[in-house]
């Protein structure tokens, strides 16, 4: 199989033995997985929190997957219909936010079926007191009439997306925090009940954003921006918004009456502290320079204009090009082929290592 990524190759056609030992090489190029659910509408949040980092981790050196965890979708009830035209319009998010399919591996989970079966295989070393105590979980199944199995079973779905790469970094929001650390402890677990060969997993780092790891809701300072409040007039900012949409938005935004336009952790400031995290995530300026940027701004009115200015000017090439990515849906899908072809021939010689050292006869190449 032809991989363009360099390094992948290595890993994907390991020498001579089948099933031999892909463990951490110290020398290796770093490798990085991280996904989002094709649920709800996209939001800054997600851009700033997520796919703006991954974009930049292009950059680093590191070898990356990138992928649209349709299979954690179904974990809570999905339209189909909706949720294939969710996931086409998602990879269309990607590739205009700039995931380069030449330089990253973009793909969709269900298209490489060893990240179900390695699911599998992780659920049998993974003890249901961990799943139990996860806070996603609980606040999920809070809000669900009838709870499923996937559910509960969502992160080890998650884990075996990581592990399956042996991924070293995952980038994401600090919501996810939780889930990478479940997946380490699995990980741990798996290598030390089958060691008998050496570790099988490299052990993952979550990689949590600085500025903009929780982003809140503009409607509520207190409570993260969230696909599932999404809809709530006032409470995200779409990453696919026109500009008046998005001025519209951070007009309505909550402040406060102190007037100061600072950093702060006080909790009466958070309004305006997100407005200057977001504003300070996109432009990339630091602390000082974003307090100074506002020194002479009358107000709180202007502040939200400026942030919305810069937001605008951030999203806008990205809309465009997203409008041009779904005019060509044939093309979306041999973009998608490919990238599973190549996630394919990383994963599936994971997934027969774990199986050949579960105890299970591994026949064939
Ligand atoms: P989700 O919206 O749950 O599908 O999350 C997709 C990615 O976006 C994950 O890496 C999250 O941690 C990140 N994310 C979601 N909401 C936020 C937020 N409000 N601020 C920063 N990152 C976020
Ligand atoms: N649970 C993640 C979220 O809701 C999505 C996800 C699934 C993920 N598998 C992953 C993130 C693997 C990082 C790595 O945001």
């Amino acid at each position: 199989m032809e991989i363009d990524n360099e390094g992948l190759a290595s890993v994907a056609q390991p020498a001579s033995d089948p099933i031999a030992a892909t463990e951490a090489d110290l020398n290796r190029p770093k490798r990085a997985f991280s996904g989002m659910q094709p649920t709800g509408e996209p939001h800054l949040g997600n851009y700033i929190g997520a796919v703006k980092r991954w974009v930049q981790m292009q950059d680093s050196g590191s070898i990356n997957f990138f992928c649209i965890v349709d299979l954690h979708s179904v974990t809570i009830h999905q339209d189909p219909d909706e949720l294939r035209k969710r996931t086409r319009s998602l990879a269309a998010v990607y590739l205009a936010s700039g995931i380069d399919p030449d330089r990253s591996t973009l793909f969709i989970q269900s298209h490489v079926s060893a990240h179900a079966e390695a699911c599998w295989l992780l659920n049998c070393v993974t003890p249901l007191g961990w799943l139990q105590k996860m806070t996603q979980f609980k606040d999920k199944s809070a809000k669900q009439e009838s709870v499923s199995t996937g559910l509960l079973d969502y992160p080890v779905l998650q884990a075996a997306d990581i592990l399956l790469y042996d991924a070293d970094q995952v980038p994401v929001g600090e919501d996810q925090k939780q889930h990478v650390e479940l997946t380490r402890n699995i990980a741990e677990r798996f290598n030390r009940l089958y060691g008998q060969d050496g570790p099988t997993f490299v052990i993952p780092e979550p990689v949590i954003p600085t500025v903009g790891a929780r982003i809140m809701g503009l409607d509520d300072p207190t409570s993260k921006m969230s696909k599932s409040a999404s809809s709530v007039r006032g409470h995200a900012v779409g990453l696919l918004d026109d500009p008046a949409e998005i001025e519209r938005s951070f007009k309505r935004a909550v402040t406060d009456s102190s007037g100061e336009i600072r950093f702060s952790d006080n909790p009466e400031r958070a309004g305006v502290n997100n407005l200057l995290t977001i504003y300070r995530a996109i432009t990339g300026r630091t602390t000082e320079q974003v307090e100074s940027d506002f020194a002479s701004a009358r107000g709180y009115g202007d502040l939200k204009l400026k942030v919305a200015e810069a937001v605008i000017a951030e999203l806008t090439p990205v809309r465009e090009r997203y409008q041009q990515f779904m005019q060509d849906p044939a093309e979306l899908d041999r973009l998608l082929a490919r990238g599973a072809e190549q996630a394919r021939a990383v994963a599936m010689p994971k997934l027969r290592q774990m199986m050949h050292r579960m105890g299970m006869v591994v026949v064939g190449g």
